[in-house]
Parts: structure tokens; C-alpha cells; sequence
């Protein structure tokens, strides 16, 4: 390996983010409309492909590995891809390889994930109401979910659980939520809900619940102690004295952890999104698909966008749109 990936704010980039598909089973309401037009096949990086991609950044030092959607378990054949990822993993030039997943295909995969190295999951489940997880999600199935999440764990996975914060709606579970997760040994996070895609108005199940609002309520019923621990994202993170469970909180867009960032985010198409609140963006795939025999210009291309990493979410620029939108769905650069 030549010289790591260092940005022009010195921060080395060792967390990559793939975004495998753009395709969902569920449809929830803050992310997708009802129906979506989805990317044509051909846009899409193949198995093949994904795989070129993901070992040149980890030729350039990339540790760790989290492989998103869309639901990067409906991508047919998706574990090839993570058979294929394990090899870094035995020679320890990958840290670790994980995903963020609506845990839908958890009861068939969970096996098969943990055979190809991966030891962890992030499961996204707002409510554990089944009439409200099937209004929130439109398609999803509450009892599938939570079969996933038994096989996860009995497969030796260790999962957390994902929820996205949302007034009126799951309000009152913050403290059954974390209930759950505790006697289930789950670490959980809490993320405030964004304004991404243009998903019109006509599902507004909730509305935003300020996580600074949720910290407070959570604060009436346990006492919170304050953790030092970062993992270069925005995630801050309490343990509850009474249960010892560790909860997160997520503010996405929030800027105040840029000077720690250690990511970028790759999608299904082979854009390089090198912050999740910019608009800016580098196509990998032209210098991948026109150099199939060499990764040698991948590299060059690579090194050129983490060179455009930008200091951190431009607070006027995002004021310039309504409602601070970025336009691209979060099923499209991967949560
Ligand atoms: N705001 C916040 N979180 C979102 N997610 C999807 N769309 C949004 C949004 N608009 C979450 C999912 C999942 C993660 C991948 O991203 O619920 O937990
Ligand atoms: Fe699918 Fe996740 Fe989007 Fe829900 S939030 S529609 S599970 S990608």
C-alpha cells in the first residue's frame, strides 16, 4: 500500500460506506415515497464491480467497511460480495466489515454474514407497535423483523438498533425502546429525522422530535452519564446507570463533529459522496469501467476526491434550500 488517505483537513479516511442498491422492501414514510422509480440495472455497479471499488480504497488504507442500502440484503446475490470481502478481513488489511439493514432478510442471512466475518449489525426499527411499524414502514412486517433479530443474535451477531426520532409517533416508546434493547443485550440510537428527497407531504406520519427534547425526556426516567467515546461520525453516546446500555444520539446534518470525520460514502453507481451534507460528488465508475485490466486510475480518481473533501456541512449554502434539503434520498448515498 502506497500513501494512506489523508484530506486536505488532515483527517485520515479509513470508514467507507457502500451503498450497494437503491432498492427497498419496506417503504418508509421519511424515506421513500410509495412509488419509487428506481435506478435501471445497468447504472448499478455490478458484484464484480462493488468489489474492485471497495479493495481499492482499502488498498489505500480503508479499516472499515459498512454496507448499506436501499436494503443491501434484497441485492441479488449480495453475498457474493460479502464472501468476497472477507479475504481483507483475513489478511487484516479490513478492521471490519458491517451493515445497516431493515433486518427483513436477517432470518435467512444471519448465518451466512457471520460465516463471511461480519460481527456486528445495525437494525433500523422505530416502533415495536405492529400496526405502527406497518404505517411507518408501508411494506414492512414487524414479527419478520423481529425473527431477524433472533437469528442475528443467536448467529452471534452483535446488533443495535437504529430508530429515527419522530414527534407523535414514537414519543411514547423511548422508554420501551430502550427497554427492549436492554434485555436484549442492544445497543441502540436514536437519529433525528432529515429532510431528504422530495417525498411530498402526503405521509407526514410524524414530524421532527428534536433529540435534545428526547435526551430530556430520557433524563425523567434514568440517569445518563455522558461517554467520551467517538467513532468519527456524529453519534454521541450516554449509558444508562440503572440498565449499563449504551444509547446513541445521531444528529446527521448537525456540524459540530466534521473536525473528527473520518468517512465518505460510496453509491450504487459509483459516486463518491465525500459529506453527507454536500452537494459535491466524485463518479468513480468512468475511471473504474474504462480501465477494467487497472485499478491504477481508480486510485488516481480517489485520491483526487478525497482531495475535495470539504471542511465540513456549508451552513449557508444548505440555508439556501428549503428546508435545508438535500435533494439525493438517503436510499441513494446510504444512511
Ligand atoms: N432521516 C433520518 N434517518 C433516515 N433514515 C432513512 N431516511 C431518513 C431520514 N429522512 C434512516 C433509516 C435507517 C438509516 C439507514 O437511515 O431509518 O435507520
Ligand atoms: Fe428501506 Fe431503510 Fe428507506 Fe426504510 S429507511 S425504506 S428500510 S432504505
Amino acid at each position: 500500500m502506497d500513501m494512506p488517505l489523508i484530506d486536505p483537513f488532515a483527517r485520515p479516511i479509513s470508514y467507507l460506506r457502500v451503498s450497494v442498491t437503491d432498492r427497498c422492501d419496506f417503504r418508509c414514510v421519511y424515506c421513500m415515497t410509495e412509488n419509487m422509480t428506481f435506478l435501471p440495472k445497468k447504472d448499478l455497479l455490478t458484484l464484480e464491480e462493488l468489489d474492485r471499488m471497495c479493495s481499492a480504497f482499502i488498498g489505500l488504507g480503508v479499516k472499515k467497511l459498512r454496507i448499506t442500502g436501499g436494503e443491501p440484503l434484497v441485492r441479488r446475490d449480495i453475498m457474493t460480495f460479502f464472501r468476497a470481502m472477507t479475504r481483507h478481513l483475513d489478511s487484516g488489511a479490513l478492521d471490519e466489515l458491517t451493515l445497516t439493514t431493515n433486518g427483513s432478510q436477517l432470518e435467512r442471512f444471519a448465518g451466512d454474514l457471520y460465516a463471511a466475518g461480519v460481527r456486528r449489525v445495525n437494525v433500523s426499527i422505530d416502533t415495536l407497535d405492529e400496526e405502527k411499524f406497518a404505517r411507518i414502514t408501508r411494506w414492512g412486517r414487524l414479527p419478520q423483523v423481529l425473527r431477524g433479530l433472533d437469528a442475528a443474535q443467536a448467529a452471534g451477531l452483535r446488533v443495535k438498533i437504529n430508530a429515527v426520532a419522530l414527534k407523535g409517533f414514537n414519543e411514547d416508546e423511548l422508554i420501551s425502546l430502550a427497554e427492549f434493547c436492554a434485555a436484549r443485550d442492544m445497543d441502540m440510537t436514536w437519529i433525528e429525522v432529515m429532510p431528504m428527497g422530495d417525498l411530498g407531504n402526503e405521509d407526514r406520519v410524524g414530524q421532527y422530535w428534536s433529540l435534545e427534547d428526547l435526551r430530556r425526556q430520557l433524563a425523567q426516567t434514568y440517569t445518563l452519564i455522558d461517554l467520551p467515546e467517538r467513532t468519527g461520525g456524529p453519534a454521541r453516546y450516554v449509558r444508562l446507570q440503572e440498565s449499563g446500555q449504551k444509547i446513541g444520539f445521531i444528529t446527521p446534518l448537525s456540524h459540530n463533529f466534521c473536525e473528527s470525520c473520518n468517512r465518505v460514502r460510496l453509491t450504487c453507481t459509483g459516486q463518491l459522496y465525500m459529506c453527507l451534507g454536500q452537494e459535491d460528488m466524485a463518479d468513480l465508475r468512468p475511471p473504474l469501467r474504462n480501465h477494467p485490466d487497472s485499478d491504477t486510475v481508480l486510485a488516481e480518481a480517489i485520491r483526487a476526491a478525497i482531495a475535495r473533501k470539504p471542511k465540513g456541512h456549508d451552513f449557508d449554502y444548505s440555508r439556501q434550500k428549503p428546508d435545508g434539503q438535500v435533494s439525493r434520498h438517503m436510499s441513494h448515498t446510504g444512511g
